[in-house]
């Protein structure tokens, strides 16, 4: 298969990561407006697959705002094991029971804030899907890494403790999402160059740990202060099948142009 066939194949895809952002009624006022623009939006038949992740108790009520929008559900993270005495943590078959189809797995703010190890990212990848969750796999370095001029070593790490021992079919059932941490909530957008570099590192890797023709497959989403103004040029990128938004999310407006950006010769 040519190289431009399986670009064709992967799908393009606009995540919402809320954070800890949005009371659920908050959050359903949010979703109806992001449903009604989106309705309105004449490139919709090609749009992107549009993925909203609320914090918890606004997944039931955002859910029900999205259902029949073609917007799907999805989780900020989820426990590896199914049930249990695991206090404040939240399992994958009780986001499933709520409507998600899909959970971001190994986000940098949880590696960094909650101590969450590769290994742990590894297991949540595969919990997920156990429990019929689509799991968007994060990665990325630091300012640090960057500067030390470590980010292919980086990449390389976290995509190999995460893939490794995933068998083909499993491994083409997920997305990563490269989300460089000194991108992340600070305005400094990576370049499109920077995306694409990091982008191949990723698919690269995946061809090594999951088999050649793995990294062509599989959907690999940008994150780290992506916005309206600067959408299209990333999704300009060949490499780049989407984004991962943080707090440009929590805008409907916003929100909406990054997406009518990904439908854009989709
Ligand atoms: P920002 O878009 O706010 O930089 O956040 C990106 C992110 O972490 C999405 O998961």
């Amino acid at each position: 298969m040519s190289p431009l066939a399986a670009i064709a194949r992967r799908p393009r895809i606009v995540a919402g990561n809320w954070k800890m952002n949005k009371t659920a009624s908050e959050g359903v006022a949010l979703a109806r407006e992001l449903v009604a623009l989106r309705a309105g939006d004449p490139a919709a038949a090609r749009a992107p697959r549009v993925v909203l992740c609320p914090p918890y108790p606004s997944l039931e009520s955002v859910g029900g705002a999205i259902d029949g929008s073609g917007v799907e559900l999805g989780a900020q993270d989820l426990h590896a094991e199914t049930h249990g005495a695991f206090t404040g943590c939240v399992s994958g078959p009780m986001l499933a029971a709520v409507g998600c189809a899909w959970a971001i797995v190994g986000h940098s703010e949880r590696r960094q804030l909650m101590g969450e190890t590769d290994a742990m990212v590894a297991a949540k990848l595969r919990a997920a899907q156990r429990d019929g969750l689509i799991p968007i796999v994060c990665v990325g370095e630091t300012l640090a890494e960057r500067e030390g001029n470590l980010t292919e070593e980086v990449l390389v790490r976290q995509i190999t403790a995460a893939y490794h021992g995933l068998d083909a079919a499993a491994a083409r059932a997920t997305v990563v999402a490269y989300e460089p941490v000194w991108a992340i909530g600070t305005g400094k957008v990576a370049s499109p160059e920077q995306a694409r570099d990091a982008h191949r590192v990723i698919r690269a890797t995946l061809d090594k740990v999951s088999g050649a023709g793995r990294g062509s497959e599989l959907a690999i989403l940008y994150g780290g202060s992506v916005n309206a103004g600067n959408a299209a040029q990333l999704f300009a990128e060949p490499d780049v099948d989407g984004a991962l938004v943080g707090g440009a999310a929590l805008d409907a407006a916003g929100f909406s142009r990054i997406i009518a950006a990904a439908s854009v010769g989709g």
